[in-house]
């Protein structure tokens, strides 16, 4: 007789019966289609089943499916490439970054928290108050919900409140090894950081030696209308993390530093069995390459406008965030989830977050401006339903 297989409760599901998608659509089982201006939490950058990607990677897997860690190969070298086309710049000529593949975003934050441990030989990580970083377990200590975590943090965590220059400044000393941040935090309702915040945290861990590490899980890969966040905030950080987004739709960490900080590190500090594989970097130098295409970054800015101005009707009081990470901030008498549901059986479907108030847009970076208009349209509807 065959055992009872479960799956683990963890997700609470929408009543979404997706059999497939294309584009920035989703298709029911009833045939009706969803406009996705969720992106798979932010993964579909080129939204789903993208032709050009899907060839690269049959192509891949035809030509070398996988190899060890020990061994390189031209995906390897070609992601290299594609990842330097949008790199953000360094002021010195002999400066370089170093990139360590992963599998995920946790995976890619625990390493450059490992990194910046090694390399400063200190043991306090700051974070801030609404932070999400992972579920495993330094990423879980860090992120701001005690409900995730392990009973014990591998290292001494300070928190901080979110956007206060002055905390940073107190806080950030020679014990700090690491200050970590997302530069928009996403899941606490697209909140923003300040000019002060950017500058306090970039001259406290340059007095102090603390690496700045900017989690751009959420926000790089072109998310914000710029390859980086770092760019679009003219805020270099010594280490970034990414995932989600930066392979398209396959699983992926990358830890990208400073070449300077791992000097003297031992290499085996790093390893990974799957990470760094051939057709994840095929699929991620193709993600890479379509940021740095002509026009690919200017239709995520033009969208991002076309949506802020939709947005503002019916249950939605103001916008915040950059490209397609955006916050609609909800009148006070209206709920996220409640208006999130309406929206859904309008045929949109669009994110909740932490915040009962806010509900978030990352829709695939390929969706064009005329698509606002359906938002516009279902916000629009639901003012006189609500
Ligand atoms: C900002 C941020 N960091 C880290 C993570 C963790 O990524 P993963 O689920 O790939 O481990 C997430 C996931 O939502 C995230 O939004």
């Amino acid at each position: 007789m065959n055992a009872k297989v479960h799956e683990l409760n963890a997700y609470k599901r929408l009543p979404l019966p997706v059999v497939s998608a294309r584009g920035c659509h989703l298709v029911l089982s009833d045939g009706r289609e969803v406009l996705d201006l969720y992106g798979g939490h932010c993964v579909n950058t080129l939204g789903a089943g993208d032709e050009r990607l899907g060839a690269v990677i049959a192509k891949q897997w035809q030509t070398l499916s996988f190899a060890t860690n020990l061994l390189d190969h031209p995906a390897r070298q070609e992601f290299l490439r594609a990842f330097a086309l949008n790199a953000p710049a360094l002021s010195d000529a002999d400066a370089a970054w170093e990139v360590f593949c992963s599998n995920s975003g946790a995976e890619a934050n625990e390493n450059a928290i490992k990194l910046a441990l090694a390399a400063t030989k200190r043991q306090r990580v700051i974070a801030f108050s609404g932070a999400f970083h992972g579920r495993t377990a330094a990423a879980a200590a860090l992120t701001d919900n005690a409900a995730l975590a392990f009973p014990h943090a591998p290292f001494e965590v300070v928190r901080l409140p979110w956007n206060q220059p002055e905390a940073v400044l107190a806080a950030v000393d020679e014990r700090t090894g690491a200050v970590l941040l997302e530069p928009y935090q996403s899941l606490a309702g697209v909140t923003e950081p300040g000019a002060e915040f950017l500058r306090a945290l970039r001259s406290s861990c340059d007095r102090t030696g603390a690496m700045l590490v900017f989690d751009e899980v959420q926000t790089g890969s072109g998310r914000l209308g710029q390859p980086w966040a770092s760019q679009y905030l003219g805020v270099l950080p010594d280490i970034f993390t990414t995932a989600k987004g930066a392979a398209g739709g396959l699983p992926i960490g990358l830890t990208v530093v400073r070449a300077q900080h791992t000097k003297g590190l031992p290499g085996n500090l790093l390893g990974s069995t799957f990470g760094g594989g051939p057709v994840v970097l095929a699929a991620a130098a193709e993600v890479a390459r379509r940021i740095a295409a002509p026009g690919f970054l200017a239709n995520v800015r033009a969208t991002s406008d076309a949506l802020r101005k939709a947005c503002l009707r019916g249950p939605v009081e103001s916008v915040r965030g950059a490209g397609l990470l955006l916050g609609l901030v909800l009148k006070p008498e209206f709920t996220g989830a409640a208006v999130r549901n309406q929206l859904l059986a309008q045929g949109v479907l669009v994110g909740t977050s932490d915040d009962p108030r806010v509900l978030r847009l990352s829709p695939p970076l390929v969706l064009e401006p005329a698509a606002a208009k359906t938002l516009a349209y279902a916000l629009e509807s639901l003012e006189v339903r609500v």
